[in-house]
């Protein structure tokens, strides 16, 4: 619902719950009133008269710029061709189509127009912004800085939350104040990143079901920024798009470009209902709709086990063994082209590697579709080895600057997707691959980050364009690939979970979550990722990680159950008993899976902060839902009972709780609970210094 009250020059933006207000102030700036729950009238809402005008510095400017006195983090930085860096946007018109709102503002005398892009998506309590900034004028106009939104929040006290990590523990979940002074998350890395997500939300004392929480995303696969700014007397700004460092990029006479979508929500229930928003809204909105509802298929993966030295025959032994115990899904990682016997060679010769598969990939993908199963296969297409046909002939596809060194990282180079010959060659290989061979699924990774970021054909003042063109090129790609072959899935991967954001979401059907598959660290990284992210992006393997023993089988998979079910193990390497409890396991996922994948989520308790994790899961239409419990096994001496009470049920409805209640209400489950018993059940013994235990509970409404 978008409405412009005329007399008051005020906008009035409203989702289910929340609402976004502002209007035109003095001067044809345009400023921000109000973010946060939708208030009863449309005089409920500040307006100019409300508000403490201030005429010594600008904030709360709708679009923060470098231009007059104007303090907050600047979305939009220009230079005009006589050197001019002042903007002055002045508000010129606006246009309400349905849930878009659209304003016109103005730098009059340069003609550079902006033009503010609101997405209102009602039902989803979502407001999606982006900029579109225009050239009309004859000379060329440089931006220095593009970014998508600046938004503004209570001025009280409050925290911020985001998500960071590392290569093997990413998303990890950290709140801190947030104090005077100007905190920055971001991503240089070319990529989005496992050093942080291009994600924040900010509380004012919220818990898991109660207090206000705002939140918003960059969909940008690329170099991303996100700053808080809070300073004395007025609201905290945040502002967030695509990194302005190293960044530049001209507009020529009667040139567009459009920022990347920034996604703002928020919740006056917590951090469940927060993430609840954003899983649903990812779900219907975000990611490619052809396959979002469609249910993820147990999925094999020979990484772990073979590496690099994959064969025919090794393939289809694993390929046997995993048809066996229920997969459906059989993928080919790394090693089957080129000269790829390790990581120093063959990236880029996307050609079968003819030792290993010596009648091409038909004899092994037509075995695993005698067996039930789909095949897919892994490729690194934005890479390079130096010690590959590709760069032998083509040494200047490779990102780096002239007369500079071309550090390599893994033994490779990063080819310059901002080119279009690479493009192109992308394009060709991947639609080679597609066609001639029966694939349904590609696993598609990106293994270094940037460095030597140069573009040295492109005339100076365009190098910079680099980044920008990098992954909007790659976007491209997607889509015309996605294009092509629309039964084929995609997976998003980078050196395990640092190509996670909205922009591949529009491409990507799920992401590697992490290369780490050690199911408790896991926890710690899926906790954080279900802040943000939905369970059914996120792939979690079953693997030897740690040893074989060193878990439970259950366990394992309990914990990888919580997302999108995968196995790395080598199955060679266990017994028909030990094969038979991975059977049982993968058919109680695909049991509890539509629930998993499609409903809502309740986080009970945290490793980090409870001990012990557990997540309730709700089908969409609230009857049925599971419960997954992991116990910390670094806690060998708890010997006590765990009470887990349930979320979101119908109070008065009756549920049947298997093993635990066959009658009981919504209410007492969501009062009373249930105890799980730590001392039965155990698959270690309860001296030992690590006590396993994990526990998937199914409950189900049976009456009013
Ligand atoms: C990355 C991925 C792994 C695997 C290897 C293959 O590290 O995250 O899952 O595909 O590359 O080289």
């Amino acid at each position: 619902m978008i409405k412009f009250l005329e007399d008051k020059n005020i906008w009035i933006l409203e989702t289910a719950n929340t609402a976004y207000v502002f209007g035109i102030w003095k001067d044809d700036h345009i400023k921000n009133l109000y973010w946060g729950k939708k208030l009863i009238f449309d005089y409920d809402y500040p307006d100019f008269i409300d508000y403490p005008l201030r005429d010594f510095w600008l904030w709360d400017e709708e679009i923060s710029v470098r231009g007059e006195a104007n303090f907050v983090d600047h979305c939009i930085k220009v230079e005009y061709f006589d050197g001019v860096r002042d903007l002055n946007l002045k508000y010129k018109k606006h246009s309400i189509n349905e849930n878009i709102l659209e304003i016109f503002m103005l730098d009059e005398y340069y003609n550079f127009e902006i033009i503010l892009s609101y997405n209102v998506l009602e039902s989803f309590d979502i407001i999606e912004r982006k900029i579109i900034a225009k050239n009309l004028s004859d000379n060329k106009i440089k931006l220095e800085d593009f970014k998508s939104s600046s938004v503004y929040l209570p001025a009280k006290d409050c925290n911020l939350n985001y998500l960071t990590g590392m290569w093997a523990h990413e998303s990890r979940l950290q709140k801190e104040v947030v104090s005077e002074g100007k905190r920055v998350l971001e991503s240089r890395h070319g990529h989005t990143s496992a050093f942080a997500n291009p994600f924040f939300a900010i509380d004012y004392n919220a818990s898991e079901d109660y207090g206000d929480v705002y939140f918003g995303l960059i969909a940008w696969s690329g170099n991303w920024k996100i700053t808080v700014q809070k300073q004395m007397y007025e609201r905290i700004a945040v502002v967030l798009g695509m990194n302005e460092w190293d960044f530049s990029f001209i507009l020529d006479s009667n040139e567009f470009i459009e920022s990347p979508v920034v996604s703002l929500g928020f919740s006056e229930d917590g951090f469940t209902k927060m993430s609840q928003i954003l899983h649903r809204y990812q779900m219907d909105n975000v990611m490619p709709q052809d396959k979002s509802h469609e249910i993820r298929k147990v999925l094999y993966n020979s990484w772990e086990a073979t590496t690099f030295n994959v064969t025919e025959d090794n393939q289809k032994l694993l390929a046997k063994k995993a048809a066996d115990i229920g997969v459906e899904l059989f993928v080919v990682d790394d090693g089957w082209f080129g000269k790829r016997y390790s990581d120093n060679a063959g990236l880029g010769d996307w050609y079968i590697n003819k030792e290993k598969f010596p009648n091409g990939l038909k004899p092994l993908i037509d075995y695993v579709n005698s067996l039930g199963m789909d095949f897919g296969l892994w490729v690194e297409p934005e890479m390079v080895n130096p010690d590959s046909d590709l760069y032998r002939n083509n040494p200047d596809w490779v990102v780096s600057f002239p007369n500079r060194p071309r550090t390599e990282k893994r033994n490779q180079l990063i080819l310059n997707l901002a080119k279009t010959e690479v493009k192109d060659f992308i394009i060709k290989f991947m639609s080679d691959l597609l066609s001639e061979n029966n694939i349904k699924f590609i696993k598609w990774d990106m293994n270094r980050p940037f460095y030597e970021s140069g573009w040295s054909e492109k005339n100076i003042e365009n190098q910079r364009e680099i980044w920008y063109y990098y992954t909007k090129n790659l976007y491209d790609i997607w889509e015309i690939l996605r294009e092509k072959f629309p039964h084929v899935t995609f997976e998003s991967c980078s050196s395990g979970g640092a190509r996670v954001d909205h922009g591949i979401l529009k491409y990507a059907d799920q992401v590697w979550t992490s290369d780490n598959t050690d199911p408790f660290d896991r926890q710690v990284i899926q906790e954080g990722f279900s802040y943000a992210y939905n369970s059914k992006i996120m792939v979690c393997w079953v693997t030897d990680w740690g040893g074989k023993n060193a878990y439970p089988i259950e366990y394992r998979f309990h914990s990888a159950m919580m997302g999108t079910l995968g196995i790395g193990a080598d199955l060679n390497k266990y017994s028909s008993e030990e094969l038979n409890i991975f059977k049982d396991q993968i058919s109680l996922y695909k049991d509890i899976r539509n629930i998993i994948q499609n409903g809502y989520q309740y986080r009970l308790l945290s490793t980090k902060k409870d001990n012990h994790y557990a997540i309730q899961y709700l089908s969409r239409d609230k009857n049925e839902g599971v419960l997954i419990f992991l116990k910390n096994p670094e806690k060998a001496n708890v010997f006590g009972k765990i009470i887990l009470t349930f979320k979101g049920l119908e109070a008065s409805s009756i549920y049947c709780v298997e093993g635990y209640y066959e009658k009981i209400s919504g209410l007492a489950l969501m009062k009373k609970g249930i105890a799980i018993d730590l001392r039965k059940n155990i698959a270690f013994s309860v001296l030992s210094s690590k006590h396993f235990d994990s526990k998937v509970i199914k409950f189900k409404k049976i009456g009013k």
